[in-house]
């Protein structure tokens, strides 16, 4: 390690983070019933420019008046670049009864965009006497805020999660695409040779989803997957989260009730990983006793950075569980 430690983020269940529109009342009860660890309510790009008042204060009553349980109950402000944001931010915490956990700030371009936020959060706070810090959640989604992920993610202490928002980061990027996360079509190289050439498919995401993460863990933030739009290709969403979860995410939002389970079964280890971590970390615990600082497990080679790695499944399974 570096004598800097990288910081812990909160501990807290993030493995699927599902939204629903503010303007759509119908779906709130749904939602608070639902089996995600994260509640998104949108005020930004679900909500018709016409229904934003609307839609901000039915997403006010449900905020007082459903039973969120245990959820980490977050929600979308429209982007700094809106008339909408400051009335969004001011509202929520002049009118909610303490039960808001988060505020997820879109398209975050500069640590500017959530000190802007902070700072006027922190007012409201100050002036109403609430004790609870609202957290924040920023959507890394255009090319700023993939160029500037790390200073965001170091922009203020209510920060705890970054997301990627594909849609916007594609058109933001200029890429030719209007698909919303997973695989592109285009995208793909072609075996060398003339005839019979196998297609390899490359994934678009993988750069920005390891700055993200890269930021994330850096500062102690969680980092998530974002939308997967085709909500009727379960294998597909699945095949993101997988790639999304192997990198380091610890979540994925789910757009439709259909992707929850999904996102939960691939954020949650498998028995069979929780499993093989265990006897990692038992073959180290021995290892160690005996003075050695590598074993063989299984005809490879574990050592003391497979105890981290081990302990990231581990502590992961605790969570879970507790
Ligand atoms: N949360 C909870 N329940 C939801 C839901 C959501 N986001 N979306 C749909 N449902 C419910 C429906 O009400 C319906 O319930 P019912 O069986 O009791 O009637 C059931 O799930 C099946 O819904 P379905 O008919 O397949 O979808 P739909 O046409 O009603 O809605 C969407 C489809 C995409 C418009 C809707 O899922 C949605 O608004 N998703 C969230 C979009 C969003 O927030 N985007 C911003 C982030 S990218
Ligand atoms: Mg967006």
């Amino acid at each position: 390690m570096s004598f800097t430690l990288q910081p812990l983020p909160t501990p807290r269940l993030n493995r699927c983070q599902l939204f629903g529109p503010g303007s759509n009342a119908v779906l709130f009860e749904k939602m608070a019933k639902s089996a995600a660890d994260v509640i998104n309510i949108d005020l930004e790009d679900s909500v018709a420019p016409s229904d934003k008042d609307k839609a901000r204060a039915l997403t006010i009553a449900a905020v007082n008046n459903v039973d969120w349980g245990d959820k980490h109950l977050s929600v979308r402000i429209n982007g700094l670049d809106t008339p909408h944001w400051y009335r969004d931010v001011v509202d929520l915490l002049e009118q909610t009864n303490g039960r808001l956990d988060q505020i997820m700030i879109p398209k975050a371009g500069c640590a500017a965009d959530i000190y802007a936020v902070d700072a006027l959060v922190t007012a409201v706070e100050a002036a109403k006497g609430h004790t609870k810090a609202i957290a924040f959640e920023a959507i890394i989604e255009t090319a700023a805020g993939l160029s500037h992920v790390e200073e965001i993610a170091a922009a203020s202490p209510r920060m705890q999660a970054l997301s990627l928002g594909a849609a916007d980061y594609a058109a933001s990027m200029g890429m030719q695409t209007t698909g919303i996360g997973g695989t592109q079509s285009n995208y793909y190289m072609l075996e060398n040779g003339t005839e019979n050439r196998a297609v390899h498919w490359g994934d678009p995401w993988h750069m920005a989803t390891v700055s993200i993460v890269a930021a994330c863990r850096t500062h102690g933030l969680l980092p998530v997957d974002g939308p997967f739009g085709d909500f009727s290709d379960e294998e597909g969403y699945r095949a993101q989260a997988r790639r999304s979860a192997t990198l380091g995410m610890v979540g994925k939002w789910a757009i439709h009730p259909k992707q929850i389970a999904l996102a939960n079964e691939v954020f949650s280890p498998s028995e069979a990983q929780l499993t093989e971590a265990r006897e990692i970390l038992a073959a180290m615990a021995e290892a160690t006793a005996s003075g050695q600082g590598a074993v063989v497990y299984k005809g490879r080679l574990v050592d003391i950075a497979s105890i981290k790695q081990a302990e990231v499944i581990v502590n992961q399974a605790n969570l879970i569980k507790a």
